[in-house]
């Protein structure tokens, strides 16, 4: 833990471990995968279930959200976002430091996760710094139809994954990771792409950040989109950080499952 770091502690499952600062190591342990082909979700969401503030994620966020988001970054394979948190948040030379690539490489993983973007209409610039400034070559997640008619701008700076036809197939995305090599999967939103996973079912995870602030206004929720959702979740982890909660929910059908992982 560095000294600029927030403590945190682990209030579920309770045992001796809950009174202590969780070090880096014991954190990662927290949210280890159940399978090996696994697709975690990451969202901060304030006490009134705002997912932005000031029309972003980052006014949500303190030094406890922060800790876990990169201790997330650390143990997958692939970040996936969806092309608007892209255009909203920025995601210029997305990287893990140095201290995180050394316990990356340490633990079997490259040093540097990819970024996979999704996309169904490639509204992206490809002069944009999430693609100039990109440490690893960024994938592109879109049909065939897309990366057909448009595909061609983007090879300069990015892999085009095709998936779906006429549109991006959601509940293929993991299953064409994992078939170039990126079975751990990482989720940093946004709420659309984020409600069409979960639509198909194929969100193993979730980790919220429950942030104590009250934001108000008409902001988004974590999920987007005009589809109800009926998912079940089951609370498997909370951390606390100050007054910040932090909740790891698994999927319900985990249980079914002797707490197995997609492919687990
Ligand atoms: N609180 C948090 O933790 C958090 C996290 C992330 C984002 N956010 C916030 O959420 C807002 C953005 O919301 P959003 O719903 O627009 O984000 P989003 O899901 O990242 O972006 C939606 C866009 O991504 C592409 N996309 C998403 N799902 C897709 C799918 N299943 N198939 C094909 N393409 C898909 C489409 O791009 P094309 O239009 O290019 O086809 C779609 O228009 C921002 O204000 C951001 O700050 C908050």
């Amino acid at each position: 833990m560095k000294s600029d770091e927030v403590g945190l502690r682990r209030l579920l499952p309770a045992d001796d471990r809950a009174t202590a600062d969780l070090d880096d190591d014991a954190l990662a342990a927290c949210y280890e995968n159940a399978g090996a082909s696994w697709l975690r979700v990451n969202f901060v969401s304030s006490l009134d279930g705002g997912a932005t503030r000031d029309g972003r994620s980052g006014g949500l966020s303190d030094a406890a959200d922060r800790r876990v988001f990169d201790v997330l970054r650390r143990l997958c394979d692939v970040v996936l976002v969806g092309a608007g948190t892209i255009r909203a948040e920025g995601y210029a030379g997305m990287s893990v430091d140095a201290v995180s690539a050394q316990w990356r490489t340490a633990h079997g993983l490259a040093a540097q996760p990819r970024l996979a973007i999704v996309s169904n209409r490639l509204a992206l610039d490809a002069d944009d710094a999430v693609f100039a400034d990109a440490v690893t070559r960024p994938l592109l997640i879109t049909s065939r139809k897309a990366a057909a008619d448009d595909g061609v701008r983007f090879a300069r700076v990015a892999d085009i994954v095709e998936c779906g036809a006429e549109s991006v197939d959601t509940g293929a995305i993991a299953g064409a990771l994992a078939a170039i090599g990126l079975p751990r999967v990482h989720c940093e939103g946004g709420p659309t792409l984020f409600a069409a996973l979960a639509a198909v079912d194929a969100v193993d995870e979730l980790c919220l950040t429950l942030s104590p602030l009250l934001v108000g206004g008409h902001g988004p929720r974590i999920t987007g989109g005009a589809a109800d959702l009926t998912t079940r979740m089951r609370l498997d982890t909370v951390l606390s950080g100050e007054d910040t909660l932090l909740l790891r929910y698994l999927a319900e059908r985990g249980a079914d499952r002797d707490g197995a992982g997609r492919n687990g």
